[in-house]
């Protein structure tokens, strides 16, 4: 790749100066990871092929250096688990780059890093750099079915302190987050969560470990509501990054995810032809617009349903008819929710499906689809395949319902790494500002990421697409009133 005149942005000109007011979602959960929109699963599934009947609590394990400080399912995995790491790491550019480019700085020597993530290949690469910039972290899985046990294990054999398992209890879960919160000699500084457990459970046991806290970290929107909350209370001690709200997270995460994900998980589940399908997408968010797209470009005949006249015309105009579920769902052939509301496909509308027709949900709220109506005694339910029910009515007309009306493509299918690597890069780089800003520059507040930051982490993986991005002249940057070295665009700005 030729290399770009562009002048180069650097760590230390990324500044974390705006706060931004963000909307704050309204979700509840027994746990907050629970529902955590991101939970990747992948083919790197060692859950039941390496079953052991006790539990890794009741087993002593040992990895080569002979540390113990670690809880896996099995050690013995962990060769399986550093392939997928470096198959990871090939398609996580932006994060490597950083790796790179940060090793000899180590912006992170003496940080003291507890983590709360999915423990799996992608967040392995975002682990194993936290600790090549000079941190030291404990780190427990985030959600108790999303563990790849094998990348676990190579991590605990490369000396990570890993506390996790794919099928633990919730009892389990505590108890190894509090092995990564609480460990003698080693005290935390930096808090990275997904789903607010770590900083909840800090807050419940551990209170006093807050005064040695720089910041926490926050990726998700459940977490992220909490973190608002306990603002609003003058209940957080220290400041936070919002990750959630980034635009290199909703940008990527949510559109491009949905765009690749959707058509993976009907294949996986129904092994679905699409040319010529009729498909009817229900909400033209990121989500809608990412399925949408997808679908048409495998020639499916695709609809569109809103409430917005803005996503509306947006849909109209990028060539899809806009219409109501009603006057459609006799026809269509698959039916995908992505609205995040409740109740958008009901009992009547599944009533009035052809036989066959794909019913699913790319929505966080397992209410978009009315499936508690489908559990009625005429009705019968046949697992066909696991995420896969036939349900078939008293005549023999059959719907195909995948992951019981949960989010589709978390249950059936995986993230790709090239996606998390933005995430991912984000989430170091909020690490790196909150553990090396000046004592009074953050307030304990929520914060968003500058656009400055965001334009970083693009810029990090421009590089997988042999992309050249122009300079601006000196004439144009003050034409247009800009630095050469961006932002860009203003903070309004939508994208
Ligand atoms: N599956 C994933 O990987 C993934 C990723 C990100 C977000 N999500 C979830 O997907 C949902 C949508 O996310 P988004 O970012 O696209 O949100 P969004 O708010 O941008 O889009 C939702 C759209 O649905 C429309 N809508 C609302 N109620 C409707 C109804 N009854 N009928 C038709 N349209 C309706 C809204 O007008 C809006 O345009 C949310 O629940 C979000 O949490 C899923």
């Amino acid at each position: 790749m030729s290399k770009s005149k562009m002048p180069e942005t650097t760590l230390a000109d990324l500044s974390l100066a705006d706060k931004t007011a963000v909307k704050k979602p309204s979700i509840e959960a027994r746990r907050f990871s629970d529902v955590s929109t991101c939970s990747f699963s992948s083919a790197c599934f060692t859950g039941s092929s390496d079953e052991e009947e006790t539990s890794p609590k009741d087993r002593k394990q040992r990895n080569s250096n002979g540390s113990s400080d670690f809880c896996v399912k099995n050690i013995g995995k962990h060769s399986f688990g550093r392939r997928e790491i470096e198959i990871a790491e090939q398609e996580m550019p932006g994060i490597m780059t950083l790796r790179k480019r940060a090793a000899e700085d180590k912006p992170l020597k003496n940080a003291q890093i507890v983590g709360c993530t999915h423990i799996n290949s992608q967040t392995a690469v975002l682990i194993e750099t936290l600790i090549e910039l000079g941190a030291s972290v404990r780190w427990a899985a985030c959600n108790i079915y999303s563990t790849q046990n094998a990348v676990a294990a190579a991590l605990a054999e490369a000396d990570v302190p890993i506390y996790g398992w794919r099928g633990e209890t919730e009892e389990d879960f505590w108890w190894c987050l509090d092995r990564c919160i609480r460990h003698d000699g080693w005290q935390p500084n930096l808090i990275l969560d997904d789903g607010g457990d770590a900083t909840h459970l800090m807050l419940k046991k551990y209170p006093e470990y807050f005064k040695a806290i720089k910041g926490i970290v926050e990726e998700s929107v459940t977490g992220v509501h909490r973190l608002y909350q306990m603002s609003k209370a003058g209940k957080l001690t220290v400041p936070a990054i919002n990750v959630n709200d980034s635009v290199t997270k909703n940008k990527f995460d949510t559109y491009y995810t949905s765009r690749d994900s959707i058509l993976d998980s009907l294949k996986r589940t129904t092994d679905i032809m699409f040319g010529g399908k009729q498909v009817v997408v229900c909400g033209y968010g990121d989500v809608g617009k990412g399925c949408a797209k997808s679908l048409k470009g495998q020639g499916c005949i695709v609809y569109v349903t809103e409430i917005d006249p803005i996503c509306a015309i947006q849909a109209a105009m990028d060539g899809f008819r806009v219409v109501r579920l009603n006057e459609v769902v006799k026809n269509v052939d698959v039916v995908i929710t992505a609205t995040g509301s409740k109740s958008v496909v009901t009992r009547d509308h599944m009533n009035r499906m052809k036989n066959g027709c794909i019913v699913c949900n790319m929505g966080h709220s397992s209410s978009e689809i009315d499936v508690h109506s489908l559990h009625s005694a005429e009705l019968t339910w046949e697992r066909v395949r696991s995420q896969v029910d036939h349900v078939i009515w008293p005549d023999g007309k059959m719907i195909i319902l995948l992951a019981e009306g949960r989010l589709v493509n978390l249950s059936c299918s995986t993230i790709s790494s090239f996606v998390v690597s933005v995430t991912s890069t984000t989430q170091a780089l909020a690490l790196i500002e909150l553990y090396n800003s000046a004592p009074q520059r953050y307030k304990s507040d929520v914060y968003l990421l500058p656009k400055k930051m965001d334009e970083y982490v693009a810029s990090l993986h421009l590089s997988t697409f042999d992309a050249h991005l122009t300079e601006l002249t000196e004439e144009q940057a003050k034409f247009s009133g800009l630095s050469k070295a961006g932002p860009f665009k203003a903070n309004y700005y939508r994208y």
